[in-house]
């Protein structure tokens, strides 16, 4: 008979992830070790590009691992009995891990995907203006330069660190459809103050529209209580969970309001009657998706997931300062100039190193085994709860090293 106990599949898949599945670490000190031990990569190389790409952990191997053992197994069953099963895991995992209340969150392939199908929720007839930053990722800007109809306004940041609240308030106004900006910048590492967008956005009648993928798992992040109506995110990065899904929040009386222009069978209430002739969508978050999800992300996700609420996102995020601030010290006292907030409290763990010939020097450090990325200008450090301050101090050395 098959098994169709995840939990049971696991043990079988990986002896040795067993271990940490039924132990929950939250409140105790964090045992580096003991996290380290989680993440093969770390064992190979000196690793602090998370916020490119998390690192793949042993859980998230073994969930793949059981993904595949049913496919095997079942064929199409696995489909309608267990896989379904980890969709829901994860869509509750997850709504709890950002505070999303039930029915509020949807799953899509990828940021784009989500911020396309907000994008394509509402009506620009009377309001036609979009305002997001010269530092915000472009495919979040891309999604209005392409209708011809709106206007979008890039502000312009003054010190190549953050933007004003102040030039957010003077080009917000009543012709305004979205405030639409990242939380964590992916240029700078600089940490938005939500409260103070959505209120600007609110004030306007406008909607507050957030692009995540830099905060969450290595940020706390409540999106009800940062008055978001939109906040978008996903697993790629510092959830190590990697490509193929995004998480896209709704706020509460949006999900009823909106109804997306661009749609899937996922988005309709009754899924399985295939009546093409009507179309009712989901009363909850659910009528944002569109198709089938990525079933092995969804399974990668739930294991990083698993190890960012047992450690706790309290501890990561006191982690990752103490990490970044070792950084940016040790930066700075072999003579580099970095891109990043003055205050330390509006910093991520997403450190900005300047440097006369970024690619030359991440390969450089790339031929030692140290793994970092470049953007324009700069060397681009970001370490994550499962560095350690001896791999900091390697990757600064090898980078004073090299030819700038
Ligand atoms: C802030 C931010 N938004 C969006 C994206 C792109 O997301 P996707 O490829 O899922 O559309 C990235 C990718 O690095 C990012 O850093």
């Amino acid at each position: 008979m098959v098994d169709l106990s995840f939990r049971a599949r696991c043990l079988t898949a990986r002896p040795d992830a067993v271990a940490y599945f039924d132990k929950t670490s939250r409140g105790r000190p964090m045992d580096v070790t003991k996290v380290r031990a989680e993440f093969p990569i770390l064992q190979r190389k000196v690793y602090l590009n998370s916020c490119s790409l998390g690192a793949l952990s042993l859980r998230a191997t073994a969930y793949l691992e059981s993904f595949q053992e049913l496919w095997h197994e079942l064929g199409a069953s696995a489909w309608y009995g267990p896989w379904w099963e980890r969709l829901g895991d994860l869509r509750s995992r997850v709504g709890r891990f950002l505070g999303a209340p039930v029915g509020q969150l949807a799953l899509l392939p990828s940021t784009s995907a989500a911020l396309s199908v907000v994008a394509e929720s509402v009506d620009y007839g009377r309001r036609n203006r979009v305002v997001c930053t010269e530092l915000d990722f472009p495919t979040l800007a891309y999604q209005w330069a392409v209708k011809p109809d709106v206007e979008l306004v890039v502000l312009p940041s003054h010190d190549g660190i953050s933007v004003d609240p102040e030039q957010f308030a003077a080009a917000v106004d009543d012709r305004t459809a979205f405030l639409a900006t990242s939380h964590v910048l992916y240029t700078t590492g600089f940490i938005q103050d939500l409260n103070a967008l959505a209120d600007i956005a609110y004030k306007a009648g406008a909607y507050f529209l957030v692009d995540g993928y830099q905060g969450p798992g290595q940020i706390p992040v409540d999106v009800t209580a940062s008055k978001a109506d939109f906040y978008t995110t996903g697993p790629l990065k510092w959830l190590c969970g990697g490509p193929g899904l995004s998480y896209l929040y709704v706020r509460d009386e949006l999900v009823q309001k909106l109804q997306p222009r661009i749609t899937g069978w996922f988005a309709a209430r009754d899924q399985f009657t295939f009546d093409l002739e009507h179309f009712e969508p989901q009363d909850d978050a659910r009528r944002f998706e569109l198709g089938t999800p990525a079933l092995p992300t969804v399974h990668t996700a739930l294991g990083g997931q698993e190890i960012i609420d047992e450690w706790g996102i309290e501890a990561i995020r006191s982690r990752n300062r103490a990490l970044t601030e070792h950084l940016v010290e040790r930066a700075r006292e072999s003579g580099f100039q970095l891109t990043i907030a003055p205050d330390p409290g509006d910093r991520s763990a997403i450190v900005m190193i300047k440097h006369g010939d970024p690619p030359a020097a991440v390969a450089y450090l790339a031929e030692r085994g140290i793994i970092v990325d470049h953007r324009p200008g700069h060397v681009r450090v970001s370490p994550h709860f499962y560095n350690t301050i001896d791999e900091i101090d390697q990757c600064i050395t090898t980078l004073a090293e090299s030819p700038r």
